[in-house]
């Protein structure tokens, strides 16, 4: 698949087929996501992956409370993936100190990237993805997801059972100013 087609044809599915996805497709996706940029090539982003489908039923019942249209989808996601980054280090000097005045936000940049670049993978092997940053705050204790460690967004992952049209875009006009 070209680049371009990729781009622009990944879409966020919400509905998957009832069928699991193979270990060594997950782990090849996730591979795929390592060649993302980082801070300083740091590589703070870990995942966490749930294909357990109890487990998976559990996340959607009772920890999108907040939002139980996130519930609905995840109930249908054979693969559910924590996406998580290692705190102190993007944006972080060896010394402790800050870089930029960003700080260690730079963390939740590096996580996007990887996560961009991980449905982008998962798109070019036939899956579907959508990227969840809604969520309930226990969840993070819940997954037991070490202190060091913050839990940036929920990725689902299967085969799409649904086949959505782009959601409008702004044109280019609207993106861009040259400097004069
Ligand atoms: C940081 C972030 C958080 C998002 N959170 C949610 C979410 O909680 N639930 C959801 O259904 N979609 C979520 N989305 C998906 C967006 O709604 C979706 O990308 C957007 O509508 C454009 O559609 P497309 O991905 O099909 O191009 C999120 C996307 C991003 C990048």
């Amino acid at each position: 698949m070209e680049a371009l087609e990729c781009i622009k044809g990944r879409r966020s599915i919400r509905d998957f087929e009832d069928k699991p996805v193979d270990r060594a497709l997950i782990n090849e996706i996730i591979g795929a996501a390592a060649y993302a940029p980082s801070w300083k090539n740091t590589q703070v982003t870990r995942y966490l992956v749930i294909d357990d489908k109890a487990k998976i039923a559990e996340i959607a019942k009772d920890y999108t409370t907040c939002f139980s249209y996130n519930g609905n989808t995840i109930g249908k996601a054979p693969v559910l993936i924590a996406v998580t980054a290692l705190k102190g280090r993007s944006g972080v000097e060896k010394d402790g100190s800050f870089t930029t005045k960003r700080e260690g936000n730079w963390l939740m940049f590096d996580a996007g990237c990887a996560t961009q670049t991980l449905c982008l993978a998962a798109y070019e092997k036939g899956l579907g993805t959508v990227i969840m940053g809604i969520f309930d705050d226990g969840l993070s204790a819940h997954l037991q997801i070490p202190e060091d460690r913050e839990l940036v967004c929920l990725v689902c992952l299967g085969y799409p059972a649904v086949a959505p049209e782009a959601p409008k875009r702004k044109s280019v006009e609207e993106l861009v100013t040259f400097a004069e």
